[in-house]
Parts: structure tokens; sequence; C-alpha cells
């Protein structure tokens, strides 16, 4: 079940305090020209950023410190790439695409390449990225030579006419737009091969060897990396990439592509972006329904986010989101014994948590 100690929310980047944020927001704008969450990001010029590389069984006793400091450093790093756009006064889309191609490169994350093995040894990535200000989104599934699967879901989203675009229709949108295509060995890593030799053995034989349980964990299974901004302009932005789960079919498809279920941004509401077991969060319309429990129900982020991974979880699934609002509050929960995470937080200092 949810962790009280799971779930957060916090407003940030703005010496505005929470009483001022909610005056501006009651404020009819002034000259009567601007609508009113533009006024209030106009007075506010809040900006927000929350990452993830992941929800799964992250177990602190067998972490090495090197380990740990890798994924922290990439953490960082995605931070970094992000938060400087948004500083610079730049888009949410811009931010969450910078911060998600940073995981994509590091193959520490299950994204780009360090994507996971399909059950015949390829491998084969999805992604997602939604602009929260026109509901535009881009999606691309089943690619398998893009370096960067989120920059080639950003122009299906701004060059194709269409939303969704996978396999070899993809790749040829890719070509056809310079994006850098590289050989699937560039996605080759020892780890997650090895992951994929242990699922199988578990699958062929309920015990190794030596006739010890294979002890299967959701690090070996899936991992999912996404971005979630608030930009300056009250722009909010999603954007979720991934390799899917290993020994996954060829052709299998998570939800981190789906509109609505990985990834979800509307300016009026929040955005989302959820890491685990996709075929869970595609049923639960996860992304989709912490917007609508805002919109509808009235319902804070952090309550929204909490009832949708409930959701999840009651239909058997395992993972976490991150979402932001358009005030800037902010929420990662997540139902599995960590989720690497982070966020920027008062004075734009990089928090980067890992566990429980
Ligand atoms: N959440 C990633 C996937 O299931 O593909």
């Amino acid at each position: 079940m949810l962790g009280a100690n799971c779930f957060f929310a916090f407003l940030l980047f703005s010496a505005a305090s929470p009483a001022l944020a909610q005056e501006s927001a009651q404020s009819p704008a002034a000259s009567g020209e601007k609508a009113p969450d533009d006024q209030l990001h106009m007075q506010t010029g809040r900006i927000g950023l929350v990452i993830h590389g992941g929800a799964g069984t992250i177990e602190r006793s067998k972490m090495t410190p090197q380990r740990e400091r890798q994924y922290r450093s990439g953490l960082e790093r995605a931070l970094a790439a992000g938060y400087e756009i948004l500083k610079q006064g730049g888009s949410s889309l811009d931010a969450t695409e910078a911060a998600v191609r940073v995981l994509e490169d590091d193959p520490h994350f299950n994204a780009g390449k360090g994507s996971v093995f399909t059950s015949v040894g390829t491998n084969e990535m999805d992604a997602a990225i939604m602009d929260g200000k026109t509901l535009s989104a881009g999606a691309v599934a089943s690619l398998k030579h893009v370096k960067n699967p989120i920059s080639l879901a950003r122009l299906v989203m701004q060059k194709s006419g269409h939303v969704m675009m996978d396999g070899e229709g993809a790749e040829a949108f890719a070509r056809e737009n310079g994006v850098e295509l590289v050989d699937q060995k560039y996605f080759f890593t020892q780890e997650r091969w090895d992951a994929l030799q242990k699922i199988q053995a578990a699958e062929k034989h309920r015990t190794g060897a030596a006739g010890k349980r294979i002890l299967i964990t959701d690090e070996d299974r899936h991992g999912t990396v996404g971005a979630v901004a608030l930009d300056k302009n009250g722009n909010l932005a999603a954007a979720t990439s991934t390799g899917g789960t290993t020994n996954k079919r060829p052709g299998r498809v998570g939800d981190s592509p789906v509109v609505g279920a990985g990834t979800y941004a509307n300016n009026a509401t929040c955005a989302v972006s959820a890491t685990g077991d996709g075929e869970y969060f595609i049923r639960a319309t996860a992304g989709h329904d912490v917007s609508a429990l805002m919109e509808y129900r009235g319902m804070p982020l952090k309550e929204g986010a909490q009832t949708a991974l409930e959701k999840v979880a009651k239909l058997g699934g395992t993972g976490g989101l991150i979402a932001i609002d358009r005030e800037g509050n902010m929420t990662l929960p997540f139902n599995t014994s960590g989720m690497y995470r982070g966020y920027v937080g008062l004075n734009g200092k990089f928090i980067v948590e890992i566990y429980q």
C-alpha cells in the first residue's frame, strides 16, 4: 500500500507564500485582458521541475555506494539540464525534453542507451511528450534505432500532423528529419542482458542451478524515465521515455507513449509522468485520472495523484508517478520500495531521492 511518507506536495521557487498565491489566484486580472492563470503566473513567475528514473524494488542494502553515486549524478545532471532552461525563461517543453535526453543517454536508466531487452534480444523503445497549453502530444513506439526517442516524439507532435507513430514508419520519419539513428549495438549493456538471461532462466526453471529460487526484482523487469515542468509563463509539460519491460514480446507497447496513461499535461490542471507496470497504468488511465480528479472533482494535486496510483495498485500494478500543477505544487508518490527521483527545491537546490 502507499505509505503516507510517499506523498508530499510543496510550493517552490517563488518567494510568494501559499497565502499570497491563493490571493493572486482569486484576484481578477486588473486589466481585464489577461486570463486569471496568466495573471497568477505573471505575478509569481513560479517555475518547477520534477523528474524520475523509474520505480521498483530498490533496496538500500543491495545498493553499493558507487552505484548510488552514479544514479544520483544522472538525476542531478537531468535536473541541471531542465532547470537551466526554465531559469533562462525557456519553455516547459524544452525543459522536460532536455532532462529526459540526459537520462536517455545514461546507461543506468531504462530508456535510450540503457533500454532493457525484448524476449528475442532486441531493444524497443517508447516515448511521449505533451504540451499542457495546447493539449498537443507526440508519441513514438517500438523504436529500434533512435538514440533519443523523446526528441522524435517532440518532432511527431510538431511536424508530422499525427500524434503517435511506431516502428519503421516512425524511424523513416526520423531519418527524413535528421534525427540521430544508431545501430542496435549502441543499446547493449551487460546489466540489461544479464537481467534478460535471469528472467528467461526463471521462466524455464523455478529454481537456479544451485537449487535456489531465482529472485526477479522490479529492477530486472522495468524502469522508465520522465520529467514534468512548469515554466514562467504558466505552461505545463510532461515527457516520458522507456525501454519497456525486460523479456517483453516484440511489438509490446507500454503506458509511456499512451497519452492519458503514462504521460499527460493540461495547463488547467497538472502534468504527469508515470513509471511502473505499463499494462496497469494503461488500464487505469492513470495520467488523465490525476487531471480529471482535479478538473471535475476539485481535488488537490497530491490527492488526485494518490487516488490514481491506488487505482493502479487495486488492479495489481506497482510503480509511481511524478506530477506538478499550475501553481507549482509537486507530488511524487510510489508504491514500491524505491523510485529514482528528483526535483528542484527552494532556492534552486537539487533534491535527489531513491528510497521510501
Ligand atoms: N512503464 C513502462 C512500461 O511499462 O513500458
